[in-house]
């Protein structure tokens, strides 16, 4: 893999050099049509099952709908918002991602499960970036939607979506979508959040 193959406006502006994965990754808004391997599908659920959680619980979960399954495929894409459904609904697959709040053992309250959802889906994301996919995260979802339509359990919560595919031309997104996915990343800088030993307001 070639991080130049990147738009290098997208690229990561680093400080310091990371990992080409990390440095690579970003958000983008529009994918190509191309759908997904089975397999490669496969293997970045398998990276999310070997994140680390909190007493190994594992809250994280998944439902999962390609393009060529128009029924589920519908019925994931009516849970996100009219915003995030104009842009993502062009992508190959829709993942809704879950927390478990309640602990397998002894049905305690899991305060990690959000935390550990997150790491889960940042493993999930760097195994796309292998394997030259993309990945948009969104909180712009209804989980009161999902509850329904999915008659979830009261101790399973929905927490975010996300699209994954092939990254597609910019082109075909109205201009300030356009402009935003041609512009650089942006980040704080490392001073702003790693503090020395003291806690620091800035
Ligand atoms: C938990 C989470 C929720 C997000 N929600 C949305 C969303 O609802 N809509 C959207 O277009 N992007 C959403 N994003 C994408 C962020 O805006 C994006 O990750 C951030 O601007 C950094 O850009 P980058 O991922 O390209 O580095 C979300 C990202 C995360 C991690």
């Amino acid at each position: 893999m070639q991080p130049t193959e990147e738009q290098p406006t997208k690229l990561a502006d680093t400080e310091y050099p990371i990992h080409e994965l990390l440095q690579k990754r970003w958000s983008p808004r529009v994918f190509s049509e191309k759908p997904i391997d089975d397999d490669i599908l496969t293997q970045l659920f398998e990276a999310a099952r070997w994140a680390p959680s909190s007493y190994n619980e594992q809250p994280w979960r998944f439902i999962v709908a390609r393009k060529e399954d128009q029924e589920a495929y519908s019925k994931l894409a009516s849970v996100m918002n009219e915003f995030n459904e104009g842009w993502a609904k062009g992508a190959p697959v829709l993942v809704l991602a879950l927390t478990k709040t309640t602990f397998d053992l002894d049905g305690r309250e899991n305060p990690h499960a959000a935390h550990d959802l997150g790491q889960a889906i940042a493993h999930l994301t760097f195994e796309a970036t292998r394997h030259d996919l993309y990945v948009h995260q969104m909180a712009g979802i209804s989980p009161e939607r999902a509850k329904n339509i999915y008659d979830l359990p009261e101790n399973i919560t929905p927490k975010t979506m996300f699209a994954i595919g092939h990254k597609g031309n910019p082109e075909s997104l109205d201009e300030k979508l356009q402009q935003q996915e041609t512009s650089p990343r942006k980040r704080k800088k490392l001073d702003n959040i790693v503090f020395d030993g003291e806690w620091k307001n800035n």
